[in-house]
């Protein structure tokens, strides 16, 4: 894959070769007896940044949003959500799979919810025949509307309807990083708002695995327990840990380089004729945009013909995401291409 430059996605950013040390060099026990000390020392750290009481290390995003949905549920209830939020499309259904609960997807702008959309798509709790509202959640970056920013006072006023209904209130935060580099917002205080966070280490920040959980000493227990019953209980674990605790060490402030990336591309693709994108939305690292003059499947056909890769954004569109492995160099090559390709 050297031959090409990858902005398919961040997840595609290889461990560094400092991480790499921190990974052999990492003192392992067994996780499942809770005696890993980088794992351990992984989870407070996390919790620290986070300034929530506990945090856990998981697999995967995917395992991390579905472990707080199903602590956060029971079966037949429901969660209130974005319609393009990954929970709804990207998770193969795993509400429903896992957790036996169901999704109610509202119409966003750019990735926002408002309180008042949320009110009326809350169910009475008189209409007993009707699912139960039991969570809402919001994403922060907003992946498929192009790395977008919740707004803070925005995320106060839904967490002060989510307190009013008795709801809990889930952020999915695999890019919360991105967005406190960009707004300058700390992630304290955007995790603050909400019962239970999920963040990924595996994209921006470069490590090869992992995410992390977090909330309340309770909640975490729980999450511990049914994490061991998905087959997620994993043994010496801090190996990759380590690597995890290495990301949130060295790697969030580098961000802002990913984001001055983001920004050339979209210098270019605003100016372009053959191309329609919302500048508005280029907030990080990710860009959205749609071919006028292409389809989807030629366009990426045609980069990846002059050694750039991209993925499909909406079935319409294509997505573009900036990342530490590639260079500025780089984006500028890809500048060229994609001038050629399109206009
Ligand atoms: C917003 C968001 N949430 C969750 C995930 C899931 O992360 P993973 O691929 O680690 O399961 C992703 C992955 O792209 C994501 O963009």
């Amino acid at each position: 894959m050297e031959k090409y430059i990858d902005l398919r996605s961040d997840t595609v950013t290889q461990p560094s070769l400092e991480m790499r040390k921190a990974m052999f060099g990492a003192e392992v026990g067994d996780d499942v007896f809770q005696e890993d000390p980088t794992v351990n020392e992984l989870q407070d750290y996390a919790a620290d940044i986070l300034g929530k009481e506990a945090s856990l290390f998981v697999s995967s995003g995917v395992m991390g949003n579905q472990l707080c949905l199903n602590v956060l549920t029971d079966p037949g209830d429901e969660v209130i959500c974005e319609k393009d939020c990954h929970i709804f499309n990207y998770e193969s259904g795993s509400p429903a799979k896992l957790s036996g609960i169901q999704l109610y997807p509202l119409d966003g702008k750019m990735g926002v919810i408002t309180p008042s959309q949320v009110e009326s798509a809350i169910r009475p709790l008189s209409a007993y025949y009707m699912p139960r509202t039991k969570v809402l959640e919001i994403e922060n970056t907003h992946n498929r509307a192009g790395g977008t920013i919740q707004p803070l006072d925005n995320i106060i006023e839904l967490g002060k309807l989510a307190a009013k209904y008795n709801l809990h209130y889930h952020l999915d935060g695999a890019r919360i990083w991105n967005a406190s580099v960009a707004s300058g917002i700390p992630v304290k205080e955007y995790a603050k708002y909400f019962d239970t966070v999920s963040c990924c280490l595996s994209k921006g920040l470069g490590a090869p695995v992992g995410s992390i959980i977090a909330g309340s000493k309770d909640f975490i227990k729980e999450a511990f327990r049914i994490r061991k019953s998905w087959g997620g209980g994993m043994r010496q674990v801090g190996i990759l840990a380590a690597a995890g605790l290495y990301a949130l060490k060295n790697n969030i402030n580098r961000l802002e380089e990913d984001h001055r990336k983001a920004k050339m591309l979209s210098d270019l693709l605003g100016g372009m004729k053959s191309i329609e994108i919302n500048l508005d939305a280029v907030q990080t690292n990710i860009l959205i945009f749609k071919p006028l003059k292409l389809t989807v499947n030629d366009a990426l056909l045609k980069c990846k013909e002059q050694g750039l890769l991209l993925s499909v954004g909406n079935t319409d569109s294509l997505r573009a995401i900036t990342h530490m492995d590639v260079s500025f160099a780089q984006i500028e090559k890809a500048l060229k291409i994609i001038y050629n390709v399109f206009e």
